[in-house]
């Protein structure tokens, strides 16, 4: 049995304790070692045994999911296994009749969807009449408890591998952000499960840990601010600020499309809260998990994420402050009013209202999980700025229950990364928001808000580099005057035929609200002659509205200008997905 002290929630020490059953003893002692050092495992000399065919499947949008399947792939080769790893992007369901061995890694987004490039793959599985029964799987789900649809895409293959025949050899494993530990116990378990053999050995350290040296996801580069100024005009509604960061001496590069990580630190007013909250000083020392010891306030300002509330933190902190009252809040009968109290409210608001009494500092420690790390689509091409990565930044700051909010990540950046401060990030690369290979090809760019970031760098790197393909830009924000993001920039890239078309949707300038998608629909004629001529289409920002009404516009685009039906014009950009010629970054 996994400690209460373990780094586990109580639902996921549960399974994790039902997969280490299936493990060894040898393994066993190499996992908790591994889990209590958080850090390098043993390297040990590996048995060559013929293991048998295994397929990792992936699923992924921000790259974790296929990180942790390249690294399953080659642990699994040590082990004996030959070993695949494969994009649900690139397959159809049908061919997994021809797997024996599947492992499945895949995330979620949206609200509760599956990430862009398997949506496809995915709504077709769900639809399938396969036989999978020679088929051995396991599912390890990427998510956020801080989504009501906790790893809902990988709860969904789980069911319906089993559904189609399919025998689970492993539970499946649901992994909050910080997913390490339980992945690595997840494919520990597996591989024990589909070759005893072959696993009774340690794995091989992983890269991830054992390169300390280089700057990434365990150790990310503190870069120096070089400029952060706000880009709307004094009158606006909004709150957008165009950030400048050194990445010299960091060795990290990036390309147009790729994001960026940007860890951040909470700040001080809800440390203060929150030590306030449970009726402590913040002076308290506590351990946390590779940090070691750290007085309360500071580990509450670096080291933890004391805002998101969800279903997961409430059950820790229903046993920490022994509340019956939130006990039934989480019973299965009252799931409406668990999601009615959640929506709108903080950690905060939580102990407040659950641990009236206070909390131990190990107790309160004990209830928030790692201060997981914001991405933000990176606005620069190293080309036009060498050692430097610009970011445009929407601050997120509301009023709910009578309390002011504000978003941890983005007002860490307008408000503490001021110039010369040092800002702890590394390059998360996205290879499904790619410049075309070639520069003669059109763009079209539909990128409203702060989805005008990525075509910042996708114009700069193409201007950079004398591309001749045409370059057509849709921009949006509320108001001319105040939020025409970069005007300036885009102005004399028009002037110098960098920008060969600019369409601008100002939603707040008239009575009615204009949008970029009609914008789409006013240019339709020409939006279609240019997908004729070859065109890749981009979108990117707002995922819950926007992203799905310009798919619609694109549609209709397509359909009335394609002379096509309904049916015709869906088929025509599902095959631009295909191409890679329709992508999105949408969020
Ligand atoms: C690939 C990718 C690229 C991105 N690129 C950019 C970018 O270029 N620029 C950019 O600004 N952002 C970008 N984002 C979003 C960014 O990562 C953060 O999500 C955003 O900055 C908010 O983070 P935060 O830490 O400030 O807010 P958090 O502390 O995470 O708080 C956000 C949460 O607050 C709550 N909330 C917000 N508004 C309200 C409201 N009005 N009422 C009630 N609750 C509310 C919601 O629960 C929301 O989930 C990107 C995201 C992804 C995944
Ligand atoms: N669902 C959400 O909670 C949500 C949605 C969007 C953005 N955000 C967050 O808000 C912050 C600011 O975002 P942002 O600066 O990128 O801008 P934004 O809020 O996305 O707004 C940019 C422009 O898009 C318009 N817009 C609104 N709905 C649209 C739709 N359905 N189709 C097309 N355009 C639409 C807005 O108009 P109007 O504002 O006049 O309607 C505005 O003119 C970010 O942190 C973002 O994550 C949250
Ligand atoms: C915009 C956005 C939406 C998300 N929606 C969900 C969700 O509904 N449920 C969930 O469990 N996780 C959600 N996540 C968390 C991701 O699944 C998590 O970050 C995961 O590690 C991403 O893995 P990937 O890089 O392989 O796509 C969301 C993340 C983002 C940025």
């Amino acid at each position: 049995m996994l400690p209460d002290s373990s780094p586990f929630s109580p639902d996921q020490r549960k399974t994790l304790d039902s997969l280490l059953v299936g493990l060894d003893a040898l393994q066993r002692g190499w996992l908790s070692g591994y889990l209590a050092a958080g850090s390098a495992a043993p390297a040990a000399a590996l048995a060559a045994v013929s293991a048998g065919k295994l397929t990792v499947l992936y699923g992924t949008e921000s790259g974790n999911s296929e990180e942790l399947a390249d690294r399953a792939m080659k642990d699994a080769k040590k082990r004996g296994f030959k070993a695949v790893m494969k994009n649900m992007a690139d397959l159809t369901p049908k061919d997994l009749e021809k797997e024996e061995n599947l492992l499945v890694i895949v995330s979620t987004w949206g609200d509760g969807e599956a990430p862009e490039t398997a949506i496809s793959f995915h709504k077709q599985f769900m639809e399938a009449d396969l036989k999978l029964d020679g088929l051995k799987f396991s599912v390890c789900g990427l998510g956020d408890t801080s989504y009501e649809k906790f790893c809902e895409i990988g709860k969904q293959f789980d069911t319906q591998l089993e559904k189609l025949g399919g025998k689970r050899i492993v539970d499946r494993v649901d992994c909050d952000v910080d997913y390490e530990d339980l992945y690595a116990v997840w494919f520990a378990s597996a591989m024990t499960a589909l070759a005893p053999a072959a696993t009774a050995v340690a794995p091989v350290a992983d890269p991830v840990f054992a390169v300390a040296s280089e700057y990434g996801k365990k150790n990310p580069f503190p870069s120096e601010v070089y400029d952060n100024v706000l880009l709307n005009g004094e009158g606006s509604a909004k709150e957008t600020i165009h950030v400048e960061l050194s990445l010299a001496g960091s060795g990290l590069h990036y390309e147009p499309g790729d994001a960026l990580a940007v860890q951040p630190t909470n700040c001080a007013a809800m440390v203060k809260d929150i030590v306030n909250a449970a009726k402590l000083t913040g002076t308290e020392e506590i351990v946390v998990k590779d940090a070691g010891k750290k007085l309360l306030a500071d580990a509450l300002r670096e080291d933890f994420d004391i805002t998101a509330l969800s279903k997961a933190v409430l059950k820790k902190l229903a046993v920490a402050a022994g509340s019956t009252t939130l006990e039934a809040l989480l019973s299965d009968d009252a799931k409406e009013e668990l999601k009615d109290y959640i929506e709108g409210r903080e950690i905060v608001d939580a102990l407040l209202d659950f641990a009236p009494n206070g909390l131990s500092a190990d107790a309160l420690a004990g209830i928030f999980r790692k201060l997981p790390i914001r991405l933000y689509s990176i606005a620069s091409s190293l080309l036009a700025h060498p050692d430097e990565v610009h970011l445009t930044v929407a601050a997120v700051r509301y009023e709910t229950n009578g309390r002011v909010r504000k978003g941890v990540c983005s007002t860490y950046l307008t408000d503490m990364a001021k110039a010369g401060a040092n800002v702890p990030v590394f390059v998360q690369p996205n290879k499904n928001f790619r410049l075309p290979a070639d520069g003669n090809t059109p763009i079209i760019m539909v990128g409203p808000g702060t989805g005008v970031a990525p075509f910042r760098a996708f114009v700069e790197h193409r201007a950079a580099v004398g591309s001749t393909g045409k370059n057509w830009l849709f921009f949006g924000d509320q108001r001319y005057t105040y939020d025409f993001l970069y005007q300036l920039e885009w102005q004399d890239f028009l002037k110098n035929g960098n920008l060969t078309k600019l369409d601008l949707a100002f939603s707040r300038d008239q009575p009615e609200k204009v949008y970029v998608q009609d914008k789409m629909l006013e240019n339709g004629g020409e939006l279609f002659a240019w997908l004729e001529e070859g065109a890749h289409f981009y979108v990117c920002g707002d995922a819950s509205r926007m992203a799905a009404d310009v798919h619609e516009a694109l549609i209709s685009v397509v359909k009335n200008y394609g002379a096509k039906t309904r049916e015709e014009a869906e088929e025509y950009i599902e095959n631009l997905k295909k191409t890679k010629r329709y992508q999105r970054d949408v969020y």
